[in-house]
């Protein structure tokens, strides 16, 4: 079970090296000189390595070079693969955790930077909306990410609206399929989930403190329990072959980014738009479930908060801020 609490300014040194080398052979003696290690030591770090699930090539004339790596979200493979500034400065890695909104918060609660990330390959007490369990397998994209946003609490959820466009046009570009968003967070396609945001905050009354963003993307794994698998799909399903994790997780960070720094400069018109276009909701008949009770009534707008404005039979314009939407 492997946990690695990885620092931007403290990586894995070699794996950093043959991943920026990929298909390109380091030599020993080289590596054992930079890092100021012995021979033995270099061997034991590249079997450490090989025990992860590297493929790596050696050669006493040549050194070593990485082949193949693992299907693994390792933060070494995020910063060499993807293009970020603010997220990912530190990024907590977990096999295996009980849920990585829960670490989150944790260290989230013990001063870690914003755009800190937490990653896990499984989750066993993986945790949706309204308290509802979130089915977590190996081959899933299981994150969540910590911001420290200049905003008012009732603005918070601007930031999942933010992360779902984020989520639904990263797929659209990376995946090729069409992904759609279902108010107030989900992506779906052909109508069934492919991915659950669940965005938790410690605040003042007048300031967040932070904000954890846990999003949960169905991505390679395929096997659905019995209660999910009429209303939930993988990329993979839908695919019909493996997506590229890595890839796709870049994709998603990347726009999140984007967005975020947007969102600070410009405000949240143009993500709202975006969300707004993407949203399978609008101008449809909807049934609303929440605690005051359910009723139906047509969608026809979403506010600067994120509310589901609902046109009910009697003509009055209900503001829906939470709740559970069926088509
Ligand atoms: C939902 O649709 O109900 C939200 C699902 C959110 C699931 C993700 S998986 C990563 C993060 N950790 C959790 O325990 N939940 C979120």
């Amino acid at each position: 079970n492997l946990t690695l609490v990885s620092n931007k300014s403290q990586p894995n040194e070699l794996l950093m090296l043959l991943l920026e080398n990929r298909g390109r052979y380091i030599s020993g003696e080289k590596i054992s000189k930079d890092f100021g290690i012995s021979r033995t030591a270099v061997w034991k770090q590249i079997n450490t390595l090989r025990e992860w699930g590297y493929k790596i090539k050696s050669s006493s004339r040549l050194g070593y070079c990485i082949e193949e790596s693992p299907d693994l979200l390792l933060p070494e493979e995020i910063w060499s693969s993807c293009d970020l500034s603010i997220l990912g400065s530190e990024i907590y890695y977990y096999s295996l955790i009980d849920s990585t909104n829960n670490a989150a918060k944790k260290i989230a609660q013990e001063g870690a930077p914003e755009g800190t990330l937490v990653i896990a390959e499984r989750q066993n007490r993986g945790r949706g909306r309204i308290e509802r369990q979130w089915q977590s397998p190996l081959g899933g994209i299981w994150l969540s990410v910590i911001l420290r946003p200049y905003l008012l609490p009732q603005d918070a959820p601007k930031l999942t609206i933010m992360t779902a466009v984020a989520v639904a046009e990263a797929i659209r570009s990376e995946i090729e399929i069409e992904a759609d968003i279902k108010w107030p967070n989900d992506i779906l396609i052909h109508g069934k989930k492919v991915c659950g945001i669940l965005t938790e905050m410690s605040a003042e009354l007048d300031a967040v403190n932070y904000v954890v963003i846990g999003v949960g993307i169905n991505a390679n794994n395929d096997s659905f329990s019995e209660e999910l698998k009429d209303i939930a799909v993988s990329l993979k399903e839908v695919k019909g072959q493996k997506i590229n994790r890595l890839k796709l997780l870049c994709a998603v960070l990347s726009k999140l980014e984007d967005y975020y720094e947007k969102a600070e400069t410009e405000g949240f018109y143009e993500i709202l738009e975006r969300w707004k276009s993407l949203c399978v909701n609008l101008g449809k008949k909807v049934n609303i479930k929440s605690i005051n009770g359910s009723f139906e009534g047509t969608a026809v707008d979403i506010d600067e908060f994120g509310a589901l404005l609902v046109k009910k039979q009697d003509g009055d314009i209900a503001r829906v801020l939470s709740g559970d939407v069926s088509l």
